[in-house]
């Protein structure tokens, strides 16, 4: 347990708590972070491989338990706020925030904890709709902190297939399990090796020499909840019901660039199927690659991987977006950058950079003003330190 987590206001947080529910000396501090991906999307829900890290921002929540067995949330990021009973725990569509924590309460319920009633501050310092996974940092930091109050005994991997479950049924994005993993088991200096289909994992040292992980955000607001996401999760699950006919591959995670291509005609009517797997195959033989480049600390190599795994996004999977790639083509022009590629599901939200630490300044600087004169948008840049997953907070 740790208290060192930094850019919130705590006496703020604190007096609020205090106003609104009573009892801020004895109410339980949670944090959990956001997390960027630096390589590896849209392979996770195929069973793929995928390499994110935490961030050092996130979720704060102050929390207790109460005896009116009521449930209430407030944010300090947004005025909406919920009062509910038990019986009100239940899904309408809408895009509130409070649906996150409260589709993590129903999974407690559904597997027969008696979750009775529960005051919640949260705050949050990772952009939302930036693909830094604000929303498993909200889903993960709830499920931890209600699995502390109410005593649950739930492992790390329960509490991660709690908050995907809670996104699954509750928000209705069949995303894969990448961003609550990633945001619960985090390492600081960390990358994290994940295969999506067994959950064995390896922390990669991130060996980064004198370079930095700098975001770039498009501000082209990304609405997640999420039809054209969701499309290409089926649009998978067809492409792995024609390798079947020839293949007893169980996911499509499994099946190697080589196998798929051989098996090229099997998709003569269904070319996006076969586009769509092309990226999954390349991407998860990227990610393998790159764990070894990173490990041998080569970062040209891995800056080149990321550079294919954004242009693969962008042409076979169709993801990227205008903003994104206007802002990586401008970015792969600057001194001192091995690589720039759109981060987490696209549309719209953050590209990961790795540029030298001497030329950062300059990169945000020339980025910053080209992508305005080419977009009318203006970028914001955030260079992140990766950031430990989801603790409690002794103040
Ligand atoms: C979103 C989803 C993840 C993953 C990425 C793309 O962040 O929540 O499960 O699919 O997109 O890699």
């Amino acid at each position: 347990m740790t208290s060192e987590v930094t850019g919130f206001d705590e006496q703020g947080l604190l007096a609020r708590f205090n106003e609104r529910f009573g009892s801020a000396n004895t109410c339980l501090h949670f944090f959990s972070p956001g997390r960027v991906n630096l390589i590896g999307d849209h392979t996770d829900y195929t069973g793929g491989v995928v390499l994110p890290c935490g961030i050092d921002t996130g979720t704060r929540l102050l929390t207790q338990k109460n005896p009116d067995k009521r449930f209430r949330f407030e944010s300090s990021n947004f005025d909406f706020t919920a009062d509910l009973s038990i019986e009100q725990i239940a899904y309408t569509h809408g895009k509130h925030w409070v649906y996150y924590p409260l589709g993590v309460i129903d999974q407690f319920r559904k597997r027969g904890f008696e979750i009775s009633g529960v005051d919640c501050l949260f705050s949050g310092n990772v952009p939302n709709g930036a693909g830094l996974s604000s929303s498993a940092s909200i889903e993960v930091v709830t499920a931890f902190a209600i699995n502390t109050l109410f005593n649950c005994e739930l492992s790390l991997i329960e509490l991660v297939k709690i908050a995907m479950a809670a996104e699954n049924d509750f928000v209705g994005m069949q995303c894969g399990i990448m961003d609550q993993f990633a945001v619960t088991m985090a390492q600081q200096n960390h990358a994290m090796f994940l295969n999506c289909n067994s959950l064995e994992h390896q922390q990669v040292p991130l060996n980064l020499g004198n370079y930095n992980i700098v975001l770039a955000n498009t501000n082209q607001r990304r609405e997640l909840d999420g039809s054209a996401y969701n499309e290409r999760v089926a649009q998978c699950a067809t492409a792995l019901d024609i390798i079947q006919q020839a293949l007893p591959v169980k996911a499509l995670g499994e099946l190697e660039l080589k196998q798929l291509q051989t098996h090229e005609h099997l998709f003569a009517n269904d070319k996006l199927a076969f586009s769509r797997a092309m990226h999954v195959c390349a991407e998860n033989a990227r990610v393998n690659a790159a764990v070894d480049i990173l490990e041998q600390g080569d970062i040209s190599a891995f800056g080149k991987l990321m550079n294919e795994s954004h242009d693969s996004l962008r042409d076979l999977y169709s993801v990227s977006s205008e903003p994104l790639d206007n802002l990586v083509a401008i970015a792969r022009k600057q001194e001192g950058v091995a690589g720039a590629r759109l981060t987490g599901a696209g549309f719209g939200g953050c590209t990961v950079n790795l540029v030298q630490q001497q030329s950062v300044q300059q990169f945000i600087e020339l980025v910053g003003a080209e992508y305005q004169t080419t977009t009318e948008l203006r970028a914001d840049f955030y260079v992140i330190k990766p950031g430990n997953g989801v603790r409690q907070l002794i103040l």
